[in-house]
C-alpha cells in the first residue's frame, strides 16, 4: 500500500486510514461530551489497552463481563476512529472512552463539559521501542526500518499522532485542575493494585480492598494477555501479525535498555530535554 494510502494527515498528525476517516474525525469534533463522560488519553503505545481493562472494572464494581465479552474497541472506543459511530450509543452512562488526540484539537463540547480525564504518560524510550514493534506486526502501517531510522522519524514527529513531546506538553498545560489525573505507566507496572486505587478514588468509585485486588489481578500483564477480548487475536493475521511481535508484547518498564546505543539514547535525551525545555514537565524516568 502506498504511504499515502495508509496515512491521512488531520491537523499535521498522521492518523492510520484503517481506523480514521474524515467521517470520523467530523464525528469526534461534534461529538456531545457528556458531564459523566470519562476519557482516557494517551500517546500511542502508552497504556492504552491497559485502561480499557481497568476503567470498565472499576466502573463496574470489579464485575469481569464487560471485560471478558467485549472486544476492548467496543467496550472503551477510541472516540476519533471509525468504530465510535457505530457503538458510542450503545455505552450506557458513565461513559468511558479512550483518545489519542491532543488537548486543543479534543471535540468543542469537552471544553464546556465537566468530563474527568486520565492522561498516562510512558517513558518516550519505552514509547518508542513499544512502537517500533507495532509497526512490525501491523501491516496498515509503515514498515519502521531499523531502529535508529524508526527513533529519527519519532522525534520529528513523523508517526502516529505526530512527536511525543507535543501531546504530553498539550495535556500538562490545561486549565482542567481538579478533572485530569495524570498518572504514568511506571507506577501502574510498579503498583497497579495502587494505581487502580488511585483512578478509583479520582471518579468517585470507593472500591474495598479486596475488589481492588481483584481488579488488579485481572489487570496484571499476564492475565491480560491472556484475554482475548483484549489481545487483539481477535484481528486477522494479516492485519495484525501477533506472530512477528504480540500485541501485549513485554509490558515492562526500561526494555529501552536493550535497544538503544548509548550514543542514540544521548541523542535521544537531548532532543526531548530540547523540546521540553521551559515546560516545568520533570522527565522522570531519567536517573
Ligand atoms: P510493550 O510493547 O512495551 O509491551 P497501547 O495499548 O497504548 O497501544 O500500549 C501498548 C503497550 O502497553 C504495550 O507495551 C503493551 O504490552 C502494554 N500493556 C498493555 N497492557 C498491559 C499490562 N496489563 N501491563 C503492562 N503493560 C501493558
Amino acid at each position: 500500500m502506498a504511504r499515502s494510502d495508509r496515512y491521512l494527515e488531520y491537523n499535521g498528525l498522521p492518523l492510520p486510514t484503517v481506523s480514521h476517516s474524515e467521517a470520523s474525525l467530523k464525528y469526534f469534533e461534534t461529538f456531545q461530551v457528556q458531564d459523566d463522560d470519562t476519557f482516557a488519553i494517551t500517546y500511542p503505545k502508552s497504556g492504552t489497552t491497559w485502561m480499557q481493562e481497568i476503567l470498565p472494572l472499576i466502573l463496574n464494581g470489579g464485575d469481569l463481563t464487560p471485560v471478558q465479552t467485549i472486544p476492548n474497541w467496543d467496550r472503551v472506543p477510541w472516540l476519533e476512529e471509525t468504530r465510535a459511530a457505530l457503538v458510542m450509543d450503545k455505552i450506557p452512562a458513565p461513559r468511558t472512552m479512550v483518545s489519542h488526540m491532543p488537548y486543543h484539537l479534543m471535540p468543542a463540547s469537552f471544553f464546556s463539559s465537566k468530563a474527568k480525564v486520565i492522561y498516562v504518560t510512558r517513558n518516550p524510550k519505552d514509547v518508542v521501542v513499544s512502537s517500533f514493534y507495532f509497526h512490525q506486526m501491523a501491516s496498515f502501517l509503515d514498515d519502521p526500518g531499523s531502529f535508529d531510522e524508526f527513533v529519527d522519524k519519532f522525534l520529528a514527529g513523523q508517526v502516529l499522532f505526530g512527536k511525543w513531546t507535543d501531546h504530553v506538553k498539550s495535556w500538562r498545560n490545561t486549565d482542567m485542575k481538579e478533572r485530569i489525573l495524570h498518572i504514568t505507566y511506571e507506577e501502574m507496572v510498579q503498583d497497579l493494585q495502587g494505581a487502580v486505587q488511585c483512578i478509583s478514588q479520582f471518579l468517585g468509585r470507593e472500591l474495598s480492598a479486596e475488589t481492588l485486588e481483584h481488579v488488579a489481578n485481572h489487570c496484571c500483564f499476564k492475565n491480560m494477555k491472556k484475554n482475548s477480548m483484549s489481545n487483539y487475536s481477535l484481528v486477522p493475521q494479516d492485519i495484525m501479525d501477533s506472530k512477528k511481535s504480540p500485541f501485549l508484547r513485554k509490558g515492562t518498564a526500561g526494555d529501552w535498555k536493550n535497544h538503544f546505543s548509548p550514543v542514540l539514547e544521548a541523542k535521544f535525551t537531548s532532543a526531548i530535554r530540547e523540546d521540553m525545555k521551559g515546560t516545568n514537565i520533570e522527565l522522570y524516568w531519567d536517573d
